[in-house]
């Protein structure tokens, strides 16, 4: 069965103090009113990882993720952090491809087959980002752009490490904008998204595989979304920042 999984992208967001406190109001939240089998991987920014682990002790369904990692193993790349860096400090996921890299740092899909393949020899599950620009949407491209951001940076996969793969479907104009897919535009996608896998690795393996859906998810329309048979939960960006909208997005899956 695949996992349903809700992570939240602080993206720059959150000095140490604030992060900290934020996380505690997760937990509390979370320990109080979620009932039901959900992951939940929080993604802040690197300087919160080292502290943020210890306070998720003896909550085995709360998760460490990065919002991104250097493409090389470690050595002379100032500014770089690695992925053993961030296995080191209790990460077991960590947010690759999203499209404000690709857009604003210029990551490739040939760049991004580099990372995923260093998050998966360091244990880490990659969250795998796709999604269309709305000029892509609106001229048609869009299916052909999801497949090869699929096909450039994961089909080198062998099916063992595939296994370990997230996916996260975040159209580029739905980001940020309040302007959300709806459930069905969302739910075509990840229809096509989980064919894709299953021609390259089988039904077997492709019905396994978690695709989140991102952008401009909220309390009130996560439920919906979360409902669609191929969304398996929600990489959440403005909403995550606050303990009351997350934790309310959180309980949007059954
Ligand atoms: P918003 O939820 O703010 O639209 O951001 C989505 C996102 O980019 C998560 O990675």
């Amino acid at each position: 069965m695949r996992k349903k999984i809700v992570a939240g992208n602080w993206k720059m967001n959150k000095t140490f103090d604030e992060g900290v406190q934020l996380v505690k109001e997760i937990i509390e939240l979370y320990s109080k009113e979620v009932t039901s089998q959900v992951y939940v991987v929080l993604a802040p920014p690197f300087i919160h990882l080292y502290k943020l682990q210890p306070l998720l002790f003896g909550m085995p369904m709360l998760e460490l993720g990065a919002q991104n990692c250097s493409n090389m193993p470690n050595g002379a790349y100032t500014g770089e952090i690695s992925a053993a860096m961030l296995k080191s400090v209790g990460c077991d996921y960590v947010i690759i491809g999203h499209s404000e890299r690709r857009a604003y740092f210029n990551e490739t899909n040939d760049w991004l087959a580099k990372k995923v393949d260093i998050a998966l020899a360091n244990l880490m599950q990659p969250i795998y980002c796709v999604g269309e620009t709305l000029e892509e949407r609106n001229n048609g491209k869009f299916y052909e752009v999801i497949e090869s951001q699929l096909r450039d940076a994961l089909f080198h996969l062998p099916e063992e490490q595939m296994r370990h793969v997230v996916v996260a479907y975040e159209p580029v104009w739905a980001i940020g904008t309040g302007q959300t897919a709806t459930s069905a535009q969302a739910q075509e996608m990840h229809a096509f998204i989980r064919k894709i896998i299953a021609d390259k690795y089988g039904d077997e393996l492709s019905e396994n595989i978690s695709i989140l859906y991102g952008g401009s998810v909220k309390p009130d329309n996560a439920k919906e979304l979360f409902e669609q048979p191929d969304i398996d939960g929600g990489l959440i960006g403005g909403a995550a920042l606050q303990a009351r909208s997350f934790i309310d997005i959180v309980k949007g899956i059954k």
